[in-house]
C-alpha cells in the first residue's frame, strides 16, 4: 500500500526531482557522445586513440594501489561511457575489466552508426545497484570518472563500489570539483563533489551535504585531493577497504 506519508515527504519531491532531470539529461549525454565519437574526440584526440586501444596499460595511479603479485586483476569502470579510458594490460598481463554505464544500450547505437568496435564493451549497469549485478567483494579495483556526481545518489553509488571491492581493494574516483554549480544544475549535474579544509571528502546537493570521509570512517581509509592536470582541476579520491 502507498504511504501518504513518504508521498508528500520533502525528499521523495527532492528524488523525483533529481529523477526528471536524469531523465531530461540522457539526451544531452547522447549528443555529446555522438559529436565525441563522430569528431574522433573532439578536443581529446589523442584520449579517443587510447580509448580504442586493445593494449592501453593501466595508468600509473591505478596500477600502483594493485598488488604486483596478482595474477589477472579484476577491475570495474564505473559510468564508463561507450569507450572506457581504463587501461586493459598491467605487468604483461590482460586486466579483467569490466565497463558499466546506464546508456550502454544507447552508446551500442551510437558506435554502430560510428563503425566503432570497442576493445572492451560497455554493458548496461548502474552505480547506485551494483550489488545486483555483482558478487561482494569480487574486484581489485573499482574506478569512476566524471560520472558519478551525474547520477541519482552518488552516496549510495560509492557504499556499492566500496562493497563490490575485495578488503584491502580500492576504490578511485576522479570528478571535476563543484560541477553542479559549474553546470548550473543542469540536466544529470545535481551533485557537486568537493573537499573540505580539513581534507575531507564532501558530497552536496541543493538541499544536503554528506562527509563521506566520516561517514565511511568504520569500513575504509579515504584520502582526497585536488590535481591540476593541464589546466583542468580534477577532485581525485581514493578509498581503501579494510
Ligand atoms: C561525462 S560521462 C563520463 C564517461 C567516462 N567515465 C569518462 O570519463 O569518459 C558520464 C557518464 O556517467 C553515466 N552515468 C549517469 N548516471 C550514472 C549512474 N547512476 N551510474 C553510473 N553511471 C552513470 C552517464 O551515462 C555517462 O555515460
Amino acid at each position: 500500500m502507498i504511504n501518504p506519508l513518504k508521498f508528500f515527504s520533502p525528499s521523495w519531491w527532492r528524488q523525483l526531482a533529481i529523477r526528471l532531470r536524469w531523465q531530461q539529461g540522457r539526451s544531452s549525454e547522447l549528443r555529446f557522445w555522438d559529436r565525441y565519437l563522430s569528431s574522433k574526440g573532439l578536443r581529446w584526440p589523442q584520449e579517443f586513440q587510447q580509448r580504442l586501444d586493445p593494449n592501453l596499460p593501466l595508468s600509473p595511479e591505478l596500477a600502483g594501489l594493485l598488488d604486483p603479485a596478482s595474477s589477472r586483476p579484476k577491475v570495474l569502470d564505473v559510468g564508463a561511457g561507450p569507450l572506457t579510458v581504463v587501461g586493459r594490460r598491467f605487468r604483461g598481463m590482460t586486466v579483467d575489466l569490466a565497463a558499466i554505464d546506464p546508456l550502454a544500450a544507447e552508446y551500442d547505437i551510437l558506435l554502430a552508426r560510428h563503425q566503432i568496435v570497442p576493445p572492451v564493451r560497455t554493458i548496461r549497469g548502474v552505480g547506485e545497484t551494483l550489488d545486483r549485478q555483482f558478487p561482494p567483494n569480487s574486484f581489485d579495483l573499482a574506478h569512476a570518472r566524471n560520472c558519478l556526481d551525474h547520477g541519482l545518489d552518488p552516496v549510495a553509488a560509492v557504499e556499492q563500489m566500496l562493497a563490490v571491492v575485495k578488503p584491502g581493494g580500492w576504490v578511485v574516483l576522479r570528478h571535476h570539483p563543484d560541477e553542479a554549480i559549474a553546470e548550473n544544475w543542469r540536466g544529470m549535474h545535481q551533485w557537486n563533489f568537493s573537499r573540505s579544509p580539513e581534507g575531507d571528502f564532501i558530497i552536496s546537493s541543493r538541499s544536503e551535504a554528506v562527509n563521506v570521509t566520516r561517514k565511511l570512517r568504520q569500513c575504509a581509509e579515504i584520502s582526497c585531493d585536488i590535481h591540476n592536470d593541464d589546466g583542468e582541476l580534477w577532485l581525485e579520491v581514493r578509498i581503501r577497504k579494510i
